[in-house]
């Protein structure tokens, strides 16, 4: 099984960025922990992180045929972007929504998400665990 996970802008600031609501464990650590898991999980998982909302499109895009799920933070996107809702839907890998903090408990405009109806579910609020919860569910739905 193949597993992509997709950050979005601002996330290659981790560590450093806002620590009071999104921690001081950096983004690289994040995937370290991801990257033990998959290990333990017996899957292959591939990270990458852009602050460009095309990017994110075109790796989407390229999911399909290639990865068996997609786990996406797309941060800020996540409540603005049609064009990444609409990449989700083209493609139809099982994609799943993350967030470190939980949105529905801060500012009412990150209460909205684009992506989350094209989305298999969501998990928000946990930290760097929600990356790991990410992961469990992908391979148990699978
Ligand atoms: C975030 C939540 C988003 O609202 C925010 O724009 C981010 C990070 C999170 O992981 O908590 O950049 O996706």
């Amino acid at each position: 099984m193949r597993i992509l996970y997709l950050n979005g802008p601002n996330l290659n600031l981790l560590g450093t960025r806002e620590p009071e609501k999104y921690g001081r464990t950096t983004l690289a650590e994040i995937e370290g922990r991801v990257r033990q898991r998959a290990t333990e999980l017996k899957v292959e998982v591939e990270f990458r992180q852009s602050n460009l909302e095309g990017e994110l499109v075109d790796w989407i895009q390229q999911a399909k045929g290639q990865f068996d799920s997609i786990i996406l933070n797309a941060a800020a996107y996540t409540h603005t972007s049609i064009a990444l809702r609409d990449a989700i839907a083209a493609i139809q890998v099982p994609t799943i929504e993350i967030h470190l903090s939980n949105v529905h408990a801060r500012e009412e405009f990150r209460h909205k998400s684009l992506i989350a109806p094209v989305c298999r579910g969501q998990i928000t609020g946990f930290g760097p665990t929600s990356y790991l919860l990410a992961l469990d569910a992908a391979v148990s739905d699978n």
